[in-house]
C-alpha cells in the first residue's frame, strides 16, 4: 500500500504537464495507449533542458561544451547496459532511433551469418520484415491461447537443414501483452547453436530486464528498447548486441563518425558501437533517454510491474463480467504486461473504438502492426488470411479485421480502470440490446 502511494506520488510529479482534457468536451481524458507511445516525464525534460545550456556535437571538438556533451552521451551507453543488467564486456549498446531501427540493425549484423532466422507468429511487423528482407526466414507457432508453442520452436530448431542462426521473439506482445519465457527460448536457441533476439519494446517501461551474463545458457544475445515507450520523446533507443558480431558486420549506415581513416582508395571502419551510428546522433534525446532509464530504476521496475499487474487484474476481472465482451489471449495478469485487446460481439471494432474514444478513453484499434498474430487470434486460417491479403492488394482500403486495445502506464490509476469498465459495460449492453 505504501509502495503504491509512493508510486502514485512520483507519477503525479513526473507527469504534471500531461494534458488530461479531451478537446471540445472538456472531459478529463484517460490515456490508455501507452503501448503506442508514452508522454515525456519530468526526469527526461529536465535532463534535456540542462544539457541544452552546454550543447555541442559529440566527439567532434576539444571545446568545453563538446567535452561536457560527449561525456553525458557516453554515460548513456553505460546506463543502457546497466538498465538491462548486462555485462559490459563483450557487449555493446548501439544507439538507434526506435525499436524498428534496432531490430533492423540486429538483422543486419546477423545477415552474413549462415543459417535461417526463426520468428514467432506473434511478432510486431518490425520483428518480421527486417529478417524477411535480409534472408531466409521461418515462423514458429503459437498455441490456441495465443502463447508461444515451445515444442514447435524446438522442432523447428532441430529440423532446419543448414541450421538456425537467430530466434527472434517478443519480450511482451503489443497485442495481448503476453510475456513469453524469453530465457526458456534462449536456452533452446543456444542448445541448437542459434542466437536470440528479444524485441523488448513493451518491456522497457514495465518489467525489469535481465539479459544475464554472457556465459549463461539462457543469456539474451540481442535486445531492443526505445525511449518513446519509456517516457522520453521519440528518436532514442538502443540495441544490445555481442561486440564481436557487431565489429565484424558491415557498417549499418556508413558515413561520418563510423571510421578511423578514409583515403580515396581505402576506408578503415571503427570497431565499437559508433561503427553503426553514422551521422550526428540524437544527442539531447539520448541524454533524456538516460535520465528516463535512471528515473525508472529509481521508481523501481519491480514496483511499476506490481502496480501495472494490479491494474491489469482489475481490468481483466471487470471485463470478464461484461456480457458480449471477448478478451484476446487466455492469460492472467502474471503472464502479461498491461496490454489488453478485446471486442464486443456483433459490433464493428472501429465503431467500438469511436465510442470509447468519445467517452474520453484514449485507446487504439486495428491490427497493431502484427497481422499474422491478429489473424490467428481471430481464428482466421491460412486460406482466409490469403483471401484477405488478395483483397487488400487489389484495394488497400478494403476492410481489415481487428479489435480494440487498452494499455497502461505507471501513471494509470485504478480509478481510471474502473471508469473505463463503466464505459465499456454501457457500450456492450447497448450493443446487445440493439
Ligand atoms: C512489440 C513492438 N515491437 C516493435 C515496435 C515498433 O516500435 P517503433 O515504433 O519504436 O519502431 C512496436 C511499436 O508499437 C511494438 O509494440
Amino acid at each position: 500500500m505504501r509502495g503504491r502511494k509512493n508510486l502514485e506520488r512520483m507519477a503525479e510529479q513526473q507527469f504534471r504537464g500531461f494534458s488530461r482534457r479531451v478537446r471540445g468536451s472538456g472531459t478529463r481524458a484517460i490515456y490508455f495507449d501507452s503501448a503506442a507511445t508514452t508522454p515525456e516525464a519530468d526526469f527526461s525534460s529536465r535532463a534535456m533542458q540542462r544539457a541544452k545550456r552546454t550543447l555541442a556535437n559529440v566527439h567532434r571538438g576539444k571545446g568545453d561544451f563538446s567535452k561536457i556533451t560527449s561525456h553525458s552521451f557516453d554515460q548513456a551507453r553505460k546506463t543502457a547496459l546497466r538498465f538491462i543488467n548486462a555485462q559490459p564486456e563483450g557487449n555493446y549498446a548501439v544507439f538507434v532511433r526506435n525499436n524498428t531501427e534496432g531490430l533492423n540493425l540486429a538483422a543486419h549484423i546477423m545477415q552474413s551469418q549462415p543459417g535461417i532466422t526463426l520468428v514467432s507468429e506473434m511478432e510486431h511487423h518490425s520483428n518480421i520484415l527486417p529478417h524477411q528482407e535480409r534472408g531466409k526466414t521461418g515462423f514458429f507457432g503459437i498455441s490456441k491461447k495465443g502463447a508461444i508453442d515451445f515444442s514447435d520452436l524446438e522442432a523447428k530448431l532441430k529440423s532446419h537443414k543448414g541450421g538456425v542462426k537467430l530466434v527472434a521473439i517478443t519480450g511482451a506482445s503489443n497485442v495481448t501483452g503476453y510475456m513469453p519465457d524469453i530465457h526458456r527460448a534462449a536456452r533452446l536457441a543456444h542448445k541448437y547453436g542459434a542466437r536470440i533476439l528479444v524485441d523488448a519494446a513493451q518491456m522497457g517501461a514495465h518489467v525489469p530486464i535481465y539479459v544475464k551474463g554472457n556465459n549463461s545458457v539462457s543469456h539474451i544475445d540481442f535486445l531492443v528498447v526505445a525511449g518513446h515507450k519509456m517516457y522520453n520523446p521519440a528518436g532514442s533507443g538502443f540495441l544490445f548486441c555481442p561486440s564481436g558480431l557487431a565489429d565484424s558486420a558491415r557498417p549499418f549506415m556508413p558515413g561520418g563518425g563510423t571510421v578511423v581513416a578514409v583515403t580515396k582508395g581505402k576506408t578503415i571502419y571503427s570497431k565499437g558501437p559508433e561503427r553503426h551510428e553514422g551521422g550526428t546522433p540524437n544527442i539531447l534525446g539520448t541524454i533524456g533517454f538516460r535520465a528516463a532509464m535512471i528515473g525508472l530504476k529509481k521508481i523501481g521496475l519491480k514496483n511499476i510491474r506490481a502496480h501495472e499487474m494490479e491494474l491489469t487484474k482489475l481490468a481483466l476481472h471487470g471485463m470478464k463480467k461484461i456480457p458480449n465482451l471477448k478478451v484476446y489471449g487466455g492469460f492472467g495478469e502474471k503472464k502479461r504486461v498491461g496490454v489488453i485487446s478485446f471486442s464486443v460481439k456483433g459490433m464493428d471494432y472501429a465503431e467500438l473504438a469511436r465510442q470509447i474514444n468519445e467517452a474520453g478513453v484514449q485507446i487504439r484499434e486495428g491490427c497493431f502492426c502484427a497481422h499474422p498474430y491478429v489473424h490467428r487470434l481471430l481464428g482466421l486460417n491460412e486460406a482466409d488470411a490469403t483471401r484477405l491479403v488478395s483483397a487488400l492488394e487489389k484495394n488497400p482500403n478494403a476492410p481489415k479485421p481487428g479489435f480494440v486495445r487498452v494499455s497502461f502506464g505507471l501513471y494509470t490509476t485504478p480509478e481510471e480502470v474502473k471508469k473505463f469498465l463503466v464505459v465499456i459495460r454501457k457500450i456492450a449492453l447497448r450493443a446487445k440490446a440493439a
